[in-house]
């Protein structure tokens, strides 16, 4: 789902241009009513954590004099991979089993500069009095057996809306430049079916990792030997 679309106006596009020998049942809109609501719930839920993150980034940028942060993407989840994963995990396809069991629903993607960067980040996100962690998954000092790296979080914001206030939860991922480059190679390998040399492809991507890792690790240390001799590393 498009995050910046105005969803009512959406919606009401959406039945109005149903032609009118067609039947639109009142349920059905009020289904989709409800559906939309709480999709937009989650939209303003990535903003609220998208500015928290940006407001860190400029605050940091400043100080430091480079941005800890490169990039920082955000989406909601589509409907049919929401549905998909419920009936993936045997679980009943309704709104109300969504919000209770998928935690990744509204999900950002932080791309950091080096790796101490993500932790920073990590740190100074989830020590904001709003925010609470609900679970983290450091696949940076645990990769993964293919080679994935990336610090996972599920946290938990309230959004103030007309009449009350809401918890919603987010998944932030945040990974470095490298990780993120990674990821996407190893994402296609996923999604394509039957796919020749599988093995050797994976081992392949396996060995990247790990030369991506010791590359991030290498560049840190660099840049804290330069920042050491007194000079900041401008962009
Ligand atoms: P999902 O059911 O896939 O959401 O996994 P999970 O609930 O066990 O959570 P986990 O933190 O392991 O993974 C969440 C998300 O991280 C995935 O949806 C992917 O976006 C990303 N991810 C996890 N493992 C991999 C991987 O091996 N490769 C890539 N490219 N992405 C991964
Ligand atoms: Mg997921």
């Amino acid at each position: 789902m498009n995050i910046n679309m105005n969803p009512n106006s959406e919606l009401e596009q959406s039945i109005v241009s149903v032609p009118d020998i067609v039947q639109v049942p009142e349920k059905f809109i009020s289904q989709a009513r409800q559906f939309q609501e709480v999709m937009m719930m989650y939209t303003c839920a990535i903003r609220e954590v998208k500015t928290k993150l940006e407001v860190l980034n400029d605050e940091l940028s400043v100080r430091n004099k480079r941005n800890p942060i490169e990039l920082i993407k955000s989406r909601v989840k589509k409907p049919m991979s929401i549905i998909e994963k419920l009936q993936r995990r045997g679980l009943e396809p309704t709104l109300e089993s969504m919000v209770e069991n998928l935690n990744d629903v509204a999900g950002i993607r932080v791309i950091c500069t080096y790796v101490d960067d993500i932790y920073d980040v990590a740190k100074m996100l989830t020590r904001q009095d709003d925010v609470r962690v609900i679970s983290i998954k450091d696949y940076i000092q645990n990769p993964k057996e293919n080679g994935y790296r990336s610090y996972h979080m599920i946290i938990e914001i309230p959004v103030f809306f007309s009449d009350r206030k809401q918890a919603m939860r987010v998944e932030v991922q945040i990974r470095t430049i490298a990780m993120d480059f990674w990821a996407s190679l190893d994402h296609q390998l996923k999604y394509k079916k039957d796919i020749g040399e599988a093995e050797e492809i994976s081992n392949e991507l396996k060995h990247c990792a790990d030369v991506i890792a010791a590359t991030d690790k290498k560049m840190l240390e660099i840049r804290k030997k330069i920042e050491a001799q007194g000079g900041a590393v401008h962009k």
